[in-house]
Parts: structure tokens; sequence; C-alpha cells
């Protein structure tokens, strides 16, 4: 099997209802992960993209759903099913993350 190009962590943290924090899934990261697995089947992108789901808290869960790809270390934040294929054809295919869905800087660093 060929090393993928990109690994993506997505957050999968769930707290319990009504924790402070709250927690991605709350947010939707579920629907996020799924997305993300259809449309790697959809692609057969086995060979670019490896996706991974978190068990534990990425941090910054106010910005939930949150996923970091590697090797650049880029953060997503707020994603929803629908803007997963965007990811997918903007950075996985093209090479160029997608502005209006990345972290601010500063939360993480
Ligand atoms: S619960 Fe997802 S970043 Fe904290």
């Amino acid at each position: 099997m060929a090393k993928p190009k990109y690994h993506v962590f997505i957050c999968a943290n769930q707290r319990p209802p009504g924790h402070s924090k709250g927690c991605c899934v709350d947010r939707g990261a579920t629907n996020v992960w799924q997305r993300f697995s259809e449309i790697m089947n959809l692609k057969m992108a086995y060979d670019k993209v490896m996706i991974s789901a978190t068990r534990s808290c990425l941090v910054p869960c106010q910005y939930g759903p949150v996923a970091v790809v590697y090797p650049e270390g880029v953060w997503y934040c707020r994603i929803q099913a629908e803007d997963v294929e965007e990811i997918f054809e903007s950075h996985f295919m093209n090479g160029k993350p997608v502005e209006r869905l990345l972290l601010p800087k500063g939360i993480i660093e």
C-alpha cells in the first residue's frame, strides 16, 4: 500500500450532555466523518488520503467540528458535511486548502 499524501484527523470526541465546552460530535462531527468516508470511497482516494477519527479532544472545541491535516498541520474548523467535497477537491486533489474553513491563526500554536 502506498503511503497517503495526507492524513486527516477528525475530532470525534463526545462529552456528556450539558457539558460547558460542548463537543465536536454534538456539533456534527459524525456526519462530517461519514461524508469524508463516502467521498474517499467514491474517489477511490486511498493512496492520497487517510482518515482517522480521534477519540480525544483536539482542543479548540468551540470551533468544532475540527480536523487537522498532516503533514502540513492545516486546521479546519466548523466543518459541516456539505463542506467535505470542497476540501477533497481543493485541498487533497489540487493542493489548495479551503481558506474559508481554516481555524483562525493563534488558536493553536
Ligand atoms: S471536542 Fe473536538 S476539539 Fe474538543
